[in-house]
């Protein structure tokens, strides 16, 4: 992001008048060269947006009592992630009885928590995974209804696993880029050891900065041995720079080398003004090349989306692009601007359609 976005961020966050505004751009800009302060504009995670609330009282948020088990994650090298397991309601529902009777607030011992225990012994259950953007806490903005829009589709079984990077809210330490990769590296160790989900069973959802970690932590997961690949990712409002072009190439070759399913959704608006949807057309054109053996350029493809985009009229267009083993599909949106977004249906509908394409099973 340029200053002026990282400010305009900001300042839509903060809603200050126009005139301080101008005064404070000033100040930040000026800012922008102390390299401390470098990393709080890449980052924002001074900025909690979360202003007199306590993210151990998830009630105050708008959950139910309990149906959020605030928690921590260790790092292998030796930080503490703030989480939230938040359980979709339906299950919260048929099990209202004995998570009301459960102390509220910070656990130190998940596994002792009826929350977990169903997450972890239903064979049934799916985890989503959410790497949020840049700024704030698990607890901010449109986090919240997005979280009500990844488990709307099966209320029953769809958990959401939320996390704070390093530095970010109550998680330890200060981000990097290294570091913000080893935290999503050691939620995901977490959900499939701790939680005991396998990867067929988690979907990795990430918006704007969040999606520059998943795809690098997805592109490190794929070209292990055995590769770990998921039942999908989805990615909102991506922000895309050289690093995640590569990693995206290197995460579909390793895929179809492989022979591996694989699921990459890119969702964006064209009204958001923080991050512009031709980052997503760009990340689109890269993941297509990555997938065919000779490459594809940029306006072969453009001609290929004249016949097969689908045209959604006000909803936007939707354009789906398959190999024998993937399916890369963007979704472009008239409105929805950078956040506001990810509380959509489409949200609901990307998080279904790749369990159900994942395990057709999902549904019945
Ligand atoms: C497109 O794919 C081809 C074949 O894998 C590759 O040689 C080329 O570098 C790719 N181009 C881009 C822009 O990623």
């Amino acid at each position: 992001m340029t200053a002026s976005q990282v400010a305009g961020t900001f300042f839509k966050y903060a809603s200050i008048p126009l005139a301080a505004a101008v005064g404070l751009y000033a100040i930040l800009l000026g800012l922008l060269t102390t390299s401390t302060f470098q990393s709080h504009v890449v980052y924002l995670h001074a900025i909690q947006m979360t202003w007199f609330k306590d993210l151990n009282v998830p009630e105050t948020f708008g959950f139910l009592r309990n149906q959020v088990t605030p928690f921590s994650i260790k790092t292998t090298d030796g930080e503490r992630l703030y989480a939230w397991h938040i359980l979709p309601l339906e299950l919260y529902r048929q099990n209202e009885a004995s998570l009301i009777e459960e102390p509220s607030g910070f656990v130190s011992d998940i596994k002792s928590r009826v929350g977990l225990q169903l997450l972890r012994d239903d064979p049934e259950a799916r985890l989503v995974i959410h790497m949020h953007g840049a700024g704030g806490t698990v607890a901010s903005g449109y986090r919240v209804p997005n979280y009500r829009a990844l488990s709307a589709g099966s209320p029953e079984k769809i958990h959401v696993l939320t996390f704070d990077y390093r530095g970010f809210g109550k998680s330890t330490g200060s981000p990097s880029e290294t570091g913000l990769m080893m935290d999503a590296l050691d939620v995901i160790d977490w959900a499939m050891h701790v939680a005991g989900i396998p990867p067929s069973r988690i979907l990795i959802f990430a918006q704007s900065m969040g999606t520059a970690v998943s795809v690098a932590v997805s592109k490190h997961l794929a070209i292990q041995d055995p590769p770990v690949v998921f039942a999908g990712t989805v990615l909102v409002a991506p922000f895309v720079d050289v690093a995640t072009l590569v990693s995206t190439y290197r995460y579909i070759r390793a895929n179809e080398f492989n022979e591996e399913k694989y699921r990459l959704t890119i969702i964006h608006a064209e009204d958001d003004y923080d991050i512009p949807w031709h980052h997503s057309q760009l990340l689109f054109w890269h993941a297509v090349n990555a997938s065919t053996s000779t490459g594809i350029c940029y306006d072969d493809l453009e001609q290929k989306k004249l016949g097969s985009m689908v045209d959604l009229g006000a909803a936007g267009s939707m354009m789906e692009w398959r190999t024998n083993n993937g399916v890369i599909r963007e979704e472009i949106l008239k409105t929805g601007l950078h956040d506001v977004i990810m509380g959509y249906p489409v949200i609901t509908m990307a998080v279904m359609r790749n369990f159900d394409a994942a395990d057709p099973s999902f549904m019945s």
